[in-house]
């Protein structure tokens, strides 16, 4: 069967710089019911920095052309093509004018690219490749030009009427109105952004280091308006940070943000106009959990951050994609960790490197943080190029220090203002001002995959030497990998714990720098030692080396790193758990084994609640999955359930008084309240597990009385999941309590999609045919599908196989982007076992011989690997 598009594949290698440039451009936009008219006026100038052509390329994509004009002279049919998305125009002068008139129907828009209407309000989403369904244009990050847009609409409905920059000039006309915005700053197309409804507005101000005062305004609906104090507290936060970290202040006069409710990301950085999923913005104790706080705290900072990185300093192809995401991924990472617990932050960062990127690397969609070529680049906005990419800045501000780093950004920004860059660029900067050669350091951008560091010891008199070998499997399309430089972070622990000197000077850390495949290193330690290594995690590599039970309780126990405590933890764990699920282990006997050391964990809990919550949590059944070919997931499951209740049982004293002694009488906010809150919720779950006859009781009262979402989400989930009497309760009231909350409705969706075991099938189908369920809203969708795709047990069942197959197929014809997404929780199809795995197969294909190009590239490549 023939697939329904021809899949077309855009090389790196073919970059060419546009043959013209467009120093700027006005547009009017005119929003009228069902057809938004768009005029544009682009001045073109041919780029001297391009071979000679007097013949340019401009995307549109599903434009209705009402006229063309160039230099004053309206274009006939025969005198332009437009098709396939690209309009061709030849003849072309030095420089010209180019008027285009086009219609466009934002009403239908269901992909939610380009502009589009969200509960009642025009908004855009132009990155990657929206603006082209808006306009013709040179749809291309290395194309800035100076954007003066006026927006026209009905003065009672639209009230506001935003855009990039600073208002110009309005005015009225009838029962209509318009607002002209200019932005000073020359921006390539991507960031453009407009907004039409009527919206409440938190505002407030900040005053730059400088000394310039700036507009702080937040957007959304109005029953909204008390859920932006934090995003707000957090802007400035973000503000401040950036101009005390990287010496970088804001650059117009107004910063806005706007809440909507159908976005299919988390936010977008559009300059002087960001624009926002409602998920990652809103924030109210009684709505949102702490991890959505910090999740907000997080996501407002990374997109201010991208007004110097990204904005300022652009890409120059979006195969430079993670020259802004992962620079900036970086950059809200080392924000929070400074805003909040940093040892927390930093595991909280690597548990989802290590569990989200780390399997994308061993599967069907690996691809090098600069990828070589896409067909479709919405699908590269990948873990690859966010998380991978923000090691690899990580390393980098290792390897030079934060002094050097700082001089080496400061470089990059100065040189490449206003300009659009390549990582490469970035890297030169720090070549230039540290003095290193980063030649080896580069192939971390080009070579996909994760390395495998395998560490032998030897302790050999007063001798202690270790040998680290790395190797990195192949990946689809590159299977010679060359050897990378590995910065590895150590110290070697005594029987105390205490790190011991690793030299005659007492040094007791140290970082080796490994470049060659093999390479050992001697220290004059003659004592027995544990290795504390990759300490932070200083390098983004799969660490193997075969601890001893006890080293690793010595680590879990003493290590100051909170990093390698977590991953000592983490081992014991996959340990106790691989046992379980190859049939050699009792889940009594390995609970027994590892209960002192969670004892010693619990005691230890008060210094950082969180950071207990995190050692005490167990690796994801999808985690432990990935540790076993062929894949059987019952088998998983069971071994998950079986320890996860033995450890209920064998401390199930801890667990009583954690679920009862922390618990609060009032609300608080701070990181101290929401880590005992983590805990607590953690220890109820536990109890729960080991069938406590408390539990249920505790669940329920903290249900009825809750402080705030996240002890009501807790109870909920806790009641729900364990299936303890009073959770069928519980779902009616919440879900009547929260109806009018599409937030907190999400959360009650995903609740349920996410119990572990076969039978959430059934709630699943439930679910998707609920009066609340909306195939148009992203967040509700991935409430319910990316819930269930990360649940193993239900999802891995024919049932499931089939409902999910279906619902691909549905969303697909809505919105593209967002089945794509969702379709890359089929990555794992070559690990299944047989019988399973032909199911699959057989489904998806069917799923794929309709699919859109989006959806198709994803399909495709987990069809084509076995
Ligand atoms: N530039 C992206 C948003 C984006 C990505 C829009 C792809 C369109 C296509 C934005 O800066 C971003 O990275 N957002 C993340 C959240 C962030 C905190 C990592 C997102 O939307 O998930
Ligand atoms: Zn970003």
């Amino acid at each position: 069967m023939e697939t329904a598009h021809a899949a077309v594949t855009t090389r790196l290698s073919d970059y060419q710089p546009p043959a013209y440039l467009v120093d700027s451009v006005n547009l009017d936009v005119d929003i009228r019911d069902g057809v938004t008219t768009v005029t544009s006026e682009l001045a073109l100038r041919r780029n001297p920095e391009a071979a000679v052509s007097d013949t340019m390329s401009f995307n549109g994509e599903g434009l209705v052309i009402r006229s063309l004009a160039l230099d004053g002279k309206v274009l006939e049919e025969g005198e332009y093509r437009y098709e396939n998305g690209e309009l061709l125009l030849s003849g072309l002068p030095e420089q010209a004018t180019l008027i285009s008139v086009v219609d466009i129907e934002p009403e239908k828009n269901t992909a939610l690219e380009g502009l589009y209407m969200s509960n009642g309000m025009y908004c855009t989403q132009c990155e990657a490749q929206g603006f082209r369904h808006i306009t013709f244009f040179p749809d291309r990050p290395d194309v800035l030009s100076r954007f003066c847009t006026t927006v026209r609409a009905d003065k009672k409905r639209y009230p506001l009427l935003l855009s990039n920059g600073n208002p110009v000039e309005q005015g009225e006309e009838g029962e209509r109105h318009w607002v002209t915005w200019e932005d000073p700053f020359p921006k390539p197309c991507y960031l453009f952004a407009l907004v039409a409804g009527n919206l409440a507005c938190l505002e407030d101000s900040f005053v730059t280091a400088s000394g310039r005062e700036v507009a702080l305004r937040l957007y959304a609906e109005h029953r909204d308006l008390d859920k932006l104090d934090h995003a707000m507290a957090s802007l400035k936060h973000a503000m401040r940070w950036d101009e005390q970290t990287y010496g970088r202040e804001y650059d117009l006069d107004i910063y806005m943000i706007v809440a909507v409710s159908h976005f299919n990301m988390g936010a977008m950085e559009n300059k002087g106009l960001n624009i926002f999923n409602t998920s990652c913005v809103l924030a109210h104790p009684a709505t949102t959990t702490d991890a959505g706080f910090q999740r907000v705290e997080s996501v407002v900072a990374h997109e201010y951050f991208h007004n110097w990185s990204g904005n300022r300093v652009t890409c120059r192809d979006w195969f430079q994609l993670s020259l802004k995401e992962g620079f900036t991924v970086f950059r809200d990472q080392m924000f929070s960790a400074d805003m909040n617990s940093a040892a927390v932050q930093r595991v909280n960062d690597v548990d989802f490197l290590v569990n989200h990127q780390f399997p994308e690397d061993q599967g069907p969609m690996a691809h090098p943080v600069r990828p070589a070529e896409y067909q479709k680049i919405d699908n590269f906005y990948t873990l690859t190029i966010y998380e991978k990419g923000a090691e690899i800045v990580r390393m980098q501000y290792h390897l030079l220090g934060a002094e050097s780093f700082r001089k080496a950004t400061d470089l990059y920004f100065d040189r490449f203002d206003g300009q659009a860059v390549t990582c490469d660029d970035f890297v030169d900067c720090m070549e230039e001002v540290s003095g290193m050669d980063m030649g080896q350091f580069r192939r971390w951008y080009s070579q996909a995959g994760t390395p495998i560091l395998s560490v032998t010891s030897e302790q050999s008199g007063d001798t202690y030497s270790l040998t680290f070998r790395q190797q990195t499997p192949p990946t689809p399309g590159q299977s010679d990998k060359q050897p990378l430089v590995i910065p590895v972070r150590l110290a070697l622990l005594d029987k105390a714990g205490e790190p011991v000197a690793l030299d005659d000077t007492g040094l007791r850390e140290t970082v080796l720098i490994l470049r060659e495949q093999e390479q050992t290193f001697q220290f004059p330690v003659g004592q027995t030692v544990t290795p504390s290594l990759l300490r932070g995690f200083s390098a983004p590599v799969v660490l193997e080396f075969d601890y001893r039970a006890d080293q690793l309780a010595t680590l879990l126990a003493h290590d100051t790193d909170g990093y390698c405590r977590w991953s000592a933890a983490q081992r014991l764990y996959f340990a106790a758990l691989d046992r379980l699920v190859t049939g050699h282990g009792k889940a009594e006997d390995e609970a027994l084994k590892l209960a002192p050391v969670l004892e010693q964990v619990i005691e230890r809990a008060g210094e950082d609640a969180a950071q207990a919550a995190l050692l005490l949590t167990l690796p994801t059944e999808v985690a432990l999955g990935d540790r076993h070919t062929p894949l059987d997931p019952s088998a998983i499951h069971a071994a998950h359930q079986q320890l996860k209740r033995a450890l209920g049982r064998a401390l199930q004293a801890q667990w009583l008084s954690l679920s009862e002694n922390l618990l609060a009488t009032e609300l608080q906010m701070d990181g101290v309240a929401m880590g005992r809150r983590q805990l607590r919720n953690l220890a109820l779950d536990y109890l729960a597990a080991g069938e406590h006859k408390e539990a249920a009781r505790i669940a329920v009262e903290l249900f009825e009385l809750p402080l705030c979402m996240t002890e009501e989400l807790g109870a909920l989930r806790v009641l729900v999941h364990h299936r303890l009497p009073g959770a069928e309760l519980a779902l009616k009231q919440f879900a009547e309590k929260w109806k009018e909350e599409a937030l907190v409705m999400d959360q009650w969706f995903s609740v349920q999609a996410s119990v572990p075991g076969e039978t959430t099938v059934e709630s699943v189908a439930a679910l998707l045919e609920h009066p609340a369920f909306d195939w148009k809203v992203p967040n509700r969708v991935r409430s319910v599908l990316g819930a269930l795709a990360g649940n193993p047990s239900a999802f891995n069942t024919d049932e499931g196989y089939a409902l999910f197959t279906r619902a691909l197929a549905t969303v697909d014809a809505l919105n593209p982007q967002i089945a794509a997404r969702i379709g890359n929780a089929a990555a794992r199809l070559h690990k299944l076992e047989s019988g399973r795995q032909r199911a699959f197969r057989t489904l998806l294909q069917g799923v794929n011989d309709k699919a859109s190009p989006n959806l198709s590239e994803v399909l495709s490549r987990i069809l084509g690997s076995r």
